[in-house]
C-alpha cells in the first residue's frame, strides 16, 4: 500500500479527510507521515490525536531550504514515504524534495488553475469577481501552484457569497475529491485523468 507524507501548515482539514478515508477504506493508502512548518498549526493535534507520526519544524532555524529539506527527506526514508501529498502547505517545494520524489508530489489548489495562484485564492476569486471558481489536484513542480493538473471541479460563485460560505464549499468539495483522485492515481487510473 502507499504510504503518504502529508504536509500542512494550517488547520488540516485536508488532513482529517485523507486519514478519515484511509481509515474508512475509501482510500487504499497509509499516512505514515505529518510534515508540518509550524509549530503551532491545528493539524499538529489532528495528527496526534490519530497517532500519525510527524515532524514539525522552524524555517527560519534553518539555512535555507536545501537544509531543511534535507532534514525533511531523512524522515521520508525514515517512514518509508512513497508519495507527497501536499494539503495546504504554504510553502514552494524545491529541488531537494522534486528530485528525490519525482512525479510523486500532488497538491491541491482552491481555484481552477491557472486562475488564482498564491496566496488566499478564494478572496482572490470574489475580489475579481468571477462567476465560476473550484478545485485544483495538480502535480507538483517548481513553480507557484503550477504543474501538470490532474483533476478539476467547478462550482459557481453565487452572488450572495462571502469569503466564508465559498470557503465552506470549497472545503466540502476538497474533502471528498482529494482522496478520491488520490484513490485513482494510486490505483494506477492516474494516467486516464492526466493530460
Ligand atoms: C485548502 O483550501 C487548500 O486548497 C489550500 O489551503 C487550504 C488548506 O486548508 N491550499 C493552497 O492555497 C495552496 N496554494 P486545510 O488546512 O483546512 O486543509
Amino acid at each position: 500500500m502507499t504510504r503518504m507524507a502529508i504536509f500542512a501548515s494550517g488547520s488540516g482539514s485536508n488532513f482529517q479527510a485523507i486519514v478519515d478515508a484511509c481509515r474508512s477504506g475509501a482510500l487504499d493508502a497509509v499516512p505514515a507521515l505529518l510534515i508540518c512548518d509550524k509549530e503551532d498549526a491545528i493539524v499538529v493535534n489532528r495528527a496526534k490525536a490519530e497517532a500519525v507520526p510527524s515532524f514539525v519544524f522552524t524555517p527560519k532555524s534553518y539555512k535555507n531550504k536545501k537544509e531543511f529539506e534535507s532534514e525533511i527527506l531523512l524522515q521520508l526514508e525514515k517512514h518509508k514515504i512513497d508519495f507527497l501529498v501536499l494539503a495546504g502547505y504554504m510553502r514552494l517545494i524545491g529541488s531537494t524534495l522534486l528530485t528525490a520524489y519525482k512525479g510523486k508530489i500532488v497538491n491541491i489548489h482552491p481555484s481552477l488553475l491557472p486562475a488564482f495562484p498564491g496566496l488566499d485564492a478564494i478572496g482572490q476569486a470574489i475580489s475579481y469577481g468571477v462567476k465560476l471558481t473550484g478545485v485544483t489536484i495538480h502535480f507538483v513542480d517548481e513553480g507557484m501552484d503550477t504543474g501538470p493538473i490532474i483533476a478539476q471541479k467547478a462550482l459557481e460563485i453565487e452572488p450572495n457569497d462571502t469569503q466564508e460560505t465559498l470557503q465552506q464549499k470549497i472545503h466540502k468539495i476538497e474533502h471528498e475529491y482529494y482522496p478520491q483522485t488520490l484513490q485513482q492515481i494510486f490505483s494506477n487510473k492516474g494516467e486516464k485523468i492526466i493530460r
